[in-house]
């Protein structure tokens, strides 16, 4: 099926960090405002609001204390109308974060369910009894430690998947259902053009809450009982009929951990649940015995394989999101490029074999620029809960990690790679603020900003928008088949795309090994986009971090 969300480009900006218009230091919706000139002149479609809702910002933001309400931090909901009018007039639409699997435990539902037994909130929150005790199961928190919190109020436990100021919503109960579809409505009524479901997998639990067996440590991930549960299919056909069906809108959940089976029952045309997917297989693939702390170097083969599965997986029914970076991963550029000698080349290289992927691709702010990872020198650099919590696990209470590996770990890994300020110029505070910005800019904003690079024909900014306009220009990038070959060169990824009669050969090189490659029959084809320019002959050759499109 042809569809306008098939055939977009989407900028995830993260509100906190992407230009602040008051100089208290907190990017806010203003200075987005001031900088929709910029994103129309990159080409994009849609942006991904990160959360602007009213918020204690325990979670930055997606520990959300009023649904219906701009955090002050942000502006004013009058703020958030202009945003809206002036991006539609733009032809710029806009995707707000829904965050429904829990709510701040200081939204006014919670506030009432931890009274008493039988509040009438209190159903809407999953609580139950401790038992010998202690919690009520071994599972445990996303964020470390157990995943549930005694509330001596009423001498019982509430379950967060994540931080202890995140409880988790009781999706069991009806009435909570329709006033969070109730919710999803007003927004919609408002025009906003669609939903970012903050995992949405989750919402749906197995009503046993049994241990996570056979028990190796203290506290387990319970992903067996909390992902892709029992009545996830029935909620989304719900939500999608009481609160989404009437509008041309577009959803994207964020889901953990899924087969191809399940995302194509989330995600099929005929399904009325999501339109999209994020799922984070190809993020797993260079994670080593802690996760994300103790990374372990890429290996190709293996990340082509995870890439192609899907774009198979979800070739005819079904539709993929396509991403490298996001809030919650480091820069991609540190992650599989080069940032010491072949910064721009590589996220050139990068930006390529993504976007001519077949999925919907998604720039997160500053991904267009090739900003990289932060040089962490100690905790005082860091502001994620979850490093904070990681940091007490594994070097404190369970001393696995020695402080310096940990280090390692969060330079490598943490979300605040994510999260420093967009770097706009090479002054002060990188055009970000006039203030003190509320998390450190990273240094290398004097040779890495918007400013050097907007009228630079070379730069990584004129790449992605010429990536950008391809895509608007050429429905084979859209629709097109994809095919890998070379699936076990460990440093090339190489693939086709075919659409109609037209075909093209995409060829992404991982490392700083120079090959000579045989275009065979695309030996007469005409070049399409690249980060070096090359003639096109029956070998190319092909250099380090080199990216080459070529059409036929
Ligand atoms: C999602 C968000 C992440 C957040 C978590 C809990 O994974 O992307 O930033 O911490 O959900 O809401
Ligand atoms: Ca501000």
């Amino acid at each position: 099926m042809k569809v306008w969300w098939k055939e977009s480009v989407i900028y995830q900006i993260y509100p906190r960090s992407f230009c602040d218009s008051n100089d208290d230091g907190i990017g806010d919706i203003q200075g987005i405002i001031s900088k929709l000139d910029y994103l129309k002149d990159l080409g994009i479609d849609i942006i991904w609001l990160s959360p602007v809702y009213q918020s204690p910002n325990v979670d930055n933001g997606y520990d959300i204390s009023d649904y219906q309400a701009i955090s002050k931090d942000f502006g004013t909901m009058d703020d958030f109308e202009m945003l809206l009018k002036e991006a539609h007039n733009r032809n710029i639409k806009i995707v707000m974060d829904l965050v429904v699997n829990h709510t701040s435990d200081e939204h006014q539902w919670f506030i009432e369910s931890h009274q008493t037994q039988d509040n009438p909130y209190r159903d809407y929150y999953i609580w139950k009894e401790g038992k010998n005790g202690k919690e009520p199961n071994n599972w445990a928190s996303v964020f470390s430690g157990s995943a549930w919190q005694y509330d001596e109020t009423t001498d019982m436990y509430y379950l967060h998947l994540y931080s202890s100021k995140q409880p988790d919503l009781n999706w069991e109960n009806e009435i909570l259902r329709e006033e969070i579809y109730k919710m999803m409505r007003w927004w919609l009524d408002k025009g906003i053009d669609g939903f970012r479901m903050d995992v949405i997998n989750k919402i749906s639990k197995v009503q046993t809450f049994e241990d996570v067996l056979p028990q190796s440590q203290q506290y387990m991930r319970p992903s067996k009982y909390v992902s892709n549960g029992p009545r996830i299919h029935e909620f989304l056909k719900e939500m999608n009929q009481k609160a989404l069906s009437s509008y041309d809108v577009m959803t994207v959940g964020e889901i953990t951990a899924c087969s191809i089976e399940q995302a194509k029952q989330y995600t099929g045309d005929y399904e009325n649940e999501l339109n999209m997917l994020f799922q984070f297989e190809h993020m797993d693939v260079d994670l080593g015995e802690y996760g994300k702390w103790t990374p372990i170097p890429l290996n190709l083969v293996q990340l082509k394989k995870v890439l192609t599965k899907w774009q198979y997986g979800l070739a005819d029914y079904g539709w993929n999101s396509l991403f490298w970076d996001n809030h919650d991963q480091p820069r991609a550029v540190s992650r599989f490029g080069n940032t010491e000698k072949y910064w721009a080349d590589s996220a050139k290289m990068l930006a390529t074999a993504l976007h001519f992927l077949k999925g919907t691709p998604y720039i997160y702010q500053g991904e267009e620029l090739g900003m990289t990872n932060y040089p962490f020198q100690s905790l005082d650099d860091c502001q994620d809960v979850e490093v904070f919590n990681a940091y007490k696990e594994l070097v404190q209470e369970k001393k696995v990690l020695t402080h310096e590996q940990m280090m390692k770990g969060i330079c490598a890994n943490s979300r605040d790679n994510a999260r420093t300020p967009m770097q706009w110029n090479n002054e002060e505070n990188a055009g970000f603020t006039q203030g003190t910005p509320w998390m450190k800019i990273n240094p290398n904003y004097k040779t890495i900003n918007a400013k050097s690079q907007i009228n630079n024909q070379d730069s990584i900014y004129s790449y992605f928008k010429k990536l950008i306009e391809l895509r608007h220009q050429m429905p084979i990038i859209v629709y097109g088949k994809y095919t890998l070959l070379e699936e076990e060169h460990p440093d090339l990824y190489i693939y086709t795309r075919e659409y109609q009669d037209k075909k093209l050969l995409i060829i992404t090189n991982f490392s700083e090994n120079e090959y000579d490659y045989a275009l065979h029959e695309y030996s007469d084809g005409k070049l399409l986009i690249s980060n070096h320019h090359i003639d096109i002959q029956k070998t190319i050759h092909i250099a380090p971090y080199g990216a080459y499109v070529i059409q036929k």
